[in-house]
C-alpha cells in the first residue's frame, strides 16, 4: 500500500500503515509491537518541527527535557523546569494538530518534579497531561516503581527510562554506557518491576545491545525504545537535533545523521522512519555497544 500524500511540508514518504491515518494510541502501539513493526520516536520541542515529524509519519514525539540542552543551551537537563516543559508540550500539541494529528505525544517530567512524593508526581504529570501530552516519562528504577503504579492507577500512561538517565548524570559520573557487568542484574530487576507497575514504554539509553534485546523479550507489555541500545528493542528514539546533524557538540556514536543525502527535514525524518521500520537503523556494528 502506498501511503504517500502531499502536506504543506512536501510529499510524505510512505509511513507506517498503522500510524498513517488514525491517531496513535496505546492499543495501536501494542498492535504494532505484536505485528513486529518497530515503533519510531523522535524528540520535538516546537510546533513547526512537531508538525513536520507528524507529517513524516513518526509514531511518537517525545517532548524531552533534552530541550534544556538543545533549546536553552544548558549544560545538562537538570535545570529544566516544569513550567518550561508545559510551554513546549503545548507548542508541540498545537503543531501536531495542524497536520495529521496521528502522533502519540510524551511529555518528560523534569528533574525535581516527581522526586518528593507520589502526590508531587501526580501534580506534575497533571500539568503535562492538561497541556495535551498523552503520556509522561520519568527517569530511574527502584524508587520510581511505586510512583509509576500510582500514576497508572490514576489513568496516566507512563514511559519509564533506564540505563543512562541524563537527570542523574552527575551521580553516574558522565554520559557513559550503563548495565555492563554486575549492574545488568539491577537494570533487569528494575525493568521487570516497572512493567509490573504498569509502565507501557521504557526508554533504554546507552545499554549493551544484548541486554536490551533480552529485556525486550522479557517485557511484552512494556515497549522498549532504544537510544544507543542496539536494534533488538521494540522501537527507537533519537534527539531531533542529533539526527539532523545540528547539535552543538559531537554526535554520540549511536547517532546517524539522517540529513545526509536528503534535501529537506521532512525527507530526513522520513528516512529515519523507513530505516527504523526496515531494521537498517541502528546497525549494531556501528551504533551499539
Ligand atoms: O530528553 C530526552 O530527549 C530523552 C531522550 C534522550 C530519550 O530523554
Amino acid at each position: 500500500m502506498n501511503t504517500s500524500s502531499a502536506t504543506p511540508y512536501g510529499t510524505l514518504p510512505p509511513a507506517s500503515p498503522v500510524a498513517a491515518r488514525k491517531p496513535n494510541s496505546l492499543p495501536r502501539l501494542q498492535d504494532m509491537r505484536e505485528r513486529g513493526e518497530k515503533i519510531t520516536m523522535l524528540t520535538a520541542y516546537d510546533a513547526t518541527f512537531a508538525a513536520v515529524a507528524d507529517a513524516a509519519g513518526i509514531d511518537c514525539i517525545l517532548v524531552g527535557d533534552s530541550l534544556g540542552m538543545v533549546c536553552q543551551g544548558l549544560p545538562s537537563t537538570v535545570g529544566v523546569s516544569l513550567e518550561t516543559m508545559r510551554y513546549h508540550v503545548e507548542s508541540v500539541v498545537r503543531g501536531v494538530q495542524r497536520v495529521q494529528g496521528t502522533t502519540w505525544i510524551i511529555g518528560d517530567l523534569p528533574f525535581g518534579s516527581y522526586h518528593e512524593s507520589r502526590e508531587q508526581a501526580l501534580r506534575s504529570a497533571t500539568v503535562l497531561m492538561q497541556a495535551g501530552a498523552h503520556m509522561v516519562k520519568l527517569e530511574g528504577g527502584g524508587w520510581t516503581t511505586e510512583t509509576v503504579r500510582f500514576l497508572v492507577e490514576r489513568g496516566i500512561p507512563v514511559c519509564a527510562h533506564l540505563g543512562l538517565t541524563p537527570q542523574t548524570v552527575h551521580a553516574l559520573g558522565g554520559y557513559r554506557v550503563q548495565g555492563r557487568g554486575d549492574s545488568a542484574a539491577k537494570l533487569r530487576q528494575d525493568a521487570l518491576a516497572l512493567q509490573d507497575a504498569g509502565a507501557a514504554m521504557l526508554v533504554l539509553e546507552m545499554v549493551p545491545a544484548a541486554l536490551s534485546a533480552e529485556l525486550t523479550e522479557a517485557l511484552p507489555r512494556c515497549h522498549t525504545i532504544g537510544i544507543g541500545a542496539g536494534k533488538g528493542t521494540a522501537g527507537q528514539v533519537l534527539v531531533m537535533h542529533d539526527m539532523l546533524g545540528i547539535n552543538l557538540g559531537k554526535n554520540p556514536k549511536f547517532v546517524r545523521n539522517f540529513m545526509t543525502g536528503q534535501s529537506s527535514v521532512l525527507d530526513a525524518m522520513g528516512a529515519y522512519v523507513r530505516a527504523v521500520k526496515d531494521g537498517s537503523f541502528p546497525d549494531n556494528a556501528l551504533h551499539a555497544w
